[in-house]
């Protein structure tokens, strides 16, 4: 049997798309193939860390403040990536924007889930509810949810997957987000599952 490749995922927040990869290693698409080995967030209260420890994966608070600069934050990430093992870096809800030197070290490997159709509605300020926000006031008709590669750029990197999400005319930024979070959390093991069978292919 393929030895499980080793995800890393990064979260400021909840980490409901952080819940979606655990399970699915656990017991869903991704069983026997991945595992979560390390959950790593900038936030101390985020309950993505909680949801971590609960399934025995460690979690780490990595304290900005306590490091000389973004650089620095950056770098104490990939080391404990690197100890980890981590072949694959999913963002999952994480608000702070990655270095260079951790955008090449990881090249092709960093995955993020977006809760819209890039290019519309994404760059720096374009997160959770204002993402929704924006949509329900431009009236577009149609919304969704995005995985794609990370590059140096906030939302920019090529796109693995993409699905639309109908906007009803009485929907509210609530009630989207909630259809879009059910697509994000099928959508991003499935983009996930496709990284893997590939390096399976080839290497
Ligand atoms: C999701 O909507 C995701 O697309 C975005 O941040 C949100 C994180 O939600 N990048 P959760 O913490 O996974 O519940």
């Amino acid at each position: 049997m393929m030895e499980k490749i080793k995800i890393g995922v990064l979260a400021s927040g909840g980490g409901t798309n952080l819940q979606s990869i655990i399970d699915a290693c656990e017991s869903g698409l991704l069983k026997n193939l991945a595992e979560v080995s390390i959950v790593l967030s900038n936030n101390e209260n985020a309950f993505a860390l909680q949801r971590a420890k609960k399934h025995g994966i460690k979690a780490v608070f990595v304290d900005k403040k306590s490091l000389k600069d973004m650089d620095s934050f950056c770098d104490e990430l990939i080391n404990l990536l690197n100890e980890n093992k981590v072949a694959l870096v999913c963002l999952a809800g994480y608000l702070l924007k990655l270095s260079r030197i951790f955008v090449q070290k990881f090249k092709g490997r960093i995955m993020n889930i977006h809760p819209a159709l890039l290019p519309k509605y994404g760059g720096k300020g374009m997160y959770g509810h204002h993402v929704h926000e924006a949509v329900i006031a431009s009236g577009d008709k149609e919304s969704g949810v995005t995985v794609h590669w990370v590059d140096e750029e906030y939302d920019h990197g090529n796109i693995i997957v993409q699905e639309k999400v109908p906007v009803d005319p009485n929907d509210t930024p609530e009630t989207l987000a909630k259809k879009v979070l059910k697509v994000e959390h099928k959508i991003y093991i499935e983009a996930i599952e496709g990284f893997i069978k590939e390096i399976n292919r080839c290497c």
